[in-house]
């Protein structure tokens, strides 16, 4: 039947969202695939239905369309669709709560620094929102004064980090199974929006760039963290590697990017999957 490639959407991650839709819309229709794009921004459930879709490749990212929101539109509507179901859709999301999951199953986070009416309890810190992705609102504070710049107010959600030491690293895990990982290393130092999508600013590694013992192990770590908060499909765990050799995971995210780019797409690259093949092993997972 004819597959919708769910993309656009409305949160800030709108354009990365487009980009990652049209590479897959272009990958599955040169594979035959009877694919058509589905952009969501008003009206979604009529859009969806008038679209005349039997399963959905969803591509959006943020919030309705990564939270469990349009996850649970289409399990409503009985349309099958790609990625994980709710429940570790919006545990996923907000990265708070998915710590917590991974640390009480025995994987290691950062640790979070409480943040009071005068700001984070400890400096340097990340201050990142709570339910976001692509880096944005990812700040590297280095005392009260830049706490003090920011002005935060207003109903938004914030948490505090305390920084890691070591390797970034990436393990996108294609039904189950990790790929090998991709390491990033933003030339400004922070992995933020502009180091992931400008052409340049990041050089990526793959394989990483660290013992092919501690490369399995991350591995294998990561597919624990993608099992223990129930993730199907093709999440993408973002960790970083200690100087022991341990991965702290810093969150799942469970639609990453799928622009040529992006890390997810590289990872296959290197396990001899090519961008057309990830996407139909992609869409071979939609389930409702
Ligand atoms: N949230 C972006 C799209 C990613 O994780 O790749
Ligand atoms: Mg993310």
């Amino acid at each position: 039947g004819r597959v919708g490639v769910l993309m656009g959407g409305v949160s800030s991650e709108r354009e990365i969202s487009l980009r990652s839709g049209h590479a897959v819309l272009k990958a599955l229709q040169h594979a035959g695939v009877d694919a058509v794009a589905v952009d969501l921004q008003r009206d979604w459930s009529r859009n969806i239905e008038q679209a005349g879709i039997h399963s959905a490749f969803n591509l959006l990212h943020g919030t309705l369309g990564e939270d469990g929101c349009v996850q649970g539109m289409l399990e409503v509507m009985g349309i099958p669709y790609t990625g994980s179901g709710v429940m570790a859709s919006a545990l996923c999301m907000n990265k708070l709560l998915s710590k917590q999951l991974l640390s009480s199953a025995g994987i290691k986070v950062p640790l979070d620094i409480a943040i009071n009416e005068n700001g984070p309890l400890r400096y340097p810190v990340f201050l990142k929102p709570v339910s976001e992705g692509s880096s944005i609102g990812l700040h590297l504070l280095e005392s009260k004064a830049q706490w003090l710049e920011l002005n935060i107010h207003g109903s938004e959600s914030w948490m505090a980090e305390m920084p890691v030491n070591g390797v970034e690293i990436a393990v996108s895990v294609l039904d189950g199974r990790a790929l090998p990982p991709v390491e990033v290393s933003p030339k400004s130092g922070v992995y933020d929006y502009t180091s992931k999508y400008t052409a340049g600013a990041t050089e990526y590694f793959c394989p990483a760039r660290l013992p092919a013992e501690t490369v399995r192990y991350c591995m294998q770590r990561a597919e624990e963290a993608v099992a223990a908060l129930h993730c199907k499909g093709a999440p993408r765990v973002d960790m970083i590697v200690d100087g022991g050799g341990e991965p702290l995971v810093l969150e799942i995210n469970t639609l990453p990017g799928m622009t040529e780019t992006s890390l997810l797409p590289k990872s296959a690259a290197a396990a001899g999957i090519s961008f057309e093949d990830l996407c139909l092993r992609i869409l071979a997972t939609a389930s409702l």
